[in-house]
């Protein structure tokens, strides 16, 4: 039975996709059997590994239009795509009566057939994200190492709380992880250290460095291992998906 682990944070820009893909390469590579599934309107995860024409995608399945359809990009790693028909969804399903359990219900046949589900959330805490949240076991969060973040965690944190009463009492913080670490400005140090005394033990040991190959491998549709497996990109991203596999 697979494992489902969102990433997610309301701020936009902060990592989330780029972490989604790279996190399921590099789980897909240890050999695990994984499924991306991107959530967010803007289809950032579809376009950066290079699915171009998608025709079915996760809105219509979420509607119940078709089967949900995972395209292969890899061994052992699919994608759900993403729509810009998403912006739409908590107005077309907003009123219904299970609208938080659309997402699970539709992934529940496919969790015997993989190991990882990994969902790109968008940057906002909406129905789609109350979605995610509602069918996932363990949220990764990914803070802007050079930024104050520990607001946007905040709310992302009281959510999990509200989440966990009212609609999926298996939910947890998998973790909370730096990126676009620049060693070259001045990192406030503090703020890891201050949310490692908040938040005791979930703060991850590793971090994602900026760095020029993370942000050109989406253009070319390619996941960090694939387009630069020398760089530190890689050897980032495959730090952080051994600690996640250890969790
Ligand atoms: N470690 C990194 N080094 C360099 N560039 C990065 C790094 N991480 C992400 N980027 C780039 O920063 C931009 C934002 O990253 P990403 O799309 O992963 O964030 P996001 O949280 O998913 O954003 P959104 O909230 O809009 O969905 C992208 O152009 C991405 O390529
Ligand atoms: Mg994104």
């Amino acid at each position: 039975m697979s494992k489902i682990l969102a990433f997610t944070n309301q701020k936009g820009g902060v990592g989330k996709t780029t972490s989604t893909a790279n996190v399921g390469a590099g789980l897909a590579r240890a050999g695990q059997r994984v499924l991306l599934v991107d959530l967010d309107p803007q289809a950032n995860l579809t376009k950066g590994l290079g699915l171009v024409e998608a025709e079915q995608n996760v809105y219509g399945a979420l509607l119940g239009e078709y089967r949900l359809k995972a395209y292969p990009l890899h061994e052992n790693l699919a994608l759900v795509a993403g729509s810009s028909a998403l912006s739409g969804f908590e107005k077309v399903k907003g009123d219904e009566l299970d609208r938080e359990f659309l997402l699970k219900e539709l992934l529940e046949p496919v969790r015997e057939r993989c190991d990882y589900i990994l969902l790109d959330c968008p940057p906002a805490l909406g129905l789609v994200t109350l979605n995610a949240y509602a069918c996932a076991q363990a949220l990764y969060v990914p803070l802007e190492a050079q930024m104050y973040a520990a607001d946007g965690l905040e709310k992302v944190l009281e959510l999990v709380g509200r989440v966990r009463r009212r609609l999926n009492p298996e939910l947890s913080v998998g973790g909370i992880f730096f990126t676009r670490h620049d060693g070259r400005k001045v990192l406030r140090r503090e703020t890891a250290e201050e949310l490692r005394a908040l938040y005791p033990g979930l703060v991850l040991t590793s971090f994602i460095r900026e760095s020029i190959a993370l942000g050109e491998a989406p253009h070319l549709g390619q996941d960090i291992f694939t387009y630069a497996p020398q760089s530190a990109g890689a050897a980032d991203y495959q730090a952080l998906v051994a600690e996640i596999l250890t969790r």
